[in-house]
């Protein structure tokens, strides 16, 4: 099924749960949250007493992107705070294996990012472990950036090396994602839109709106 992850980075953090609301009502079906240490990508953004403040603003799934330092020392804190799916990226992790190991324990959805410059073959022997891959289709730690053209090859790449293996994860792509190339990340496999900036700028509701016709 495609479903459409808004970004709350680029949300409007004073009314934050009123954007909630707006998202669930236009029919958004994920909440992307972004999680950003200073290290692993130069930002810094929110953590854990944001994700537990918001988890009573909506039922929808918490997508959790894990951009940190290894996230394996986390993985209880952030299921417990109410992620519904744990993505980590594979570059960020010394022990990926051990780290998917520990969020599929918590009985939630485990998934796997991989940077632009990052081959999928990092990520070949754990994919039969995962629910989702995520495909940065940007540098992480910004919101608000171009896609970068060759990391749709890349979503192309990866649908092929599932349908071979007759492997059903999700693929997700985050980054530069708008109404304009939508489409053309759908048709190379990707099934999970994440977008902040093209969600967030304007009228909210009629942006999802937008998307979801695409999609749907
Ligand atoms: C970037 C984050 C994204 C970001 C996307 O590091 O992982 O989720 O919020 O923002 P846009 O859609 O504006 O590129
Ligand atoms: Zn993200």
């Amino acid at each position: 099924m495609n479903c459409l992850s808004p970004s709350i980075l680029s949300a409007d953090y004073s009314i934050l749960g009123e954007q909630l609301k707006q998202l669930d009502e236009a029919g958004a079906q994920y909440v992307h949250i972004d999680v950003m240490d200073g290290s692993f990508v130069p930002s810094i953004s929110i953590g854990l007493p944001v994700i537990k403040t918001i988890r009573k603003c909506t039922e929808r799934m918490f997508d959790v992107h894990l951009m940190i330092d290894e996230p394996v020392r986390y993985i209880d804190d952030f299921a417990a705070a109410g992620a519904d799916i744990i993505t980590v990226h594979a570059e960020a992790c010394k022990h990926l294996d051990r780290t998917i190991e520990a969020i599929k324990e918590k009985g939630i959805l485990a998934g796997v990012a991989l940077n632009p410059a990052t081959p999928l073959s990092a990520i070949e022997y754990v994919l039969p472990k995962v629910d989702m891959v995520l495909i940065m289709t940007v540098n992480p730690g910004f919101g608000g950036q171009k896609l970068i053209p060759y990391t749709v090859d890349k979503v192309r790449d990866l649908k092929a090396l599932l349908e071979k293996t007759a492997n059903k994860a999700d693929i997700e792509v985050d980054g530069g994602v708008n109404l304009e190339n939508v489409e053309t990340l759908l048709a190379a496999g990707a099934n999970i839109i994440v977008a902040g900036s093209a969600v967030f700028s304007g009228d909210i509701e009629e942006n999802v709106k937008g998307f979801l016709n695409i999609m749907m």
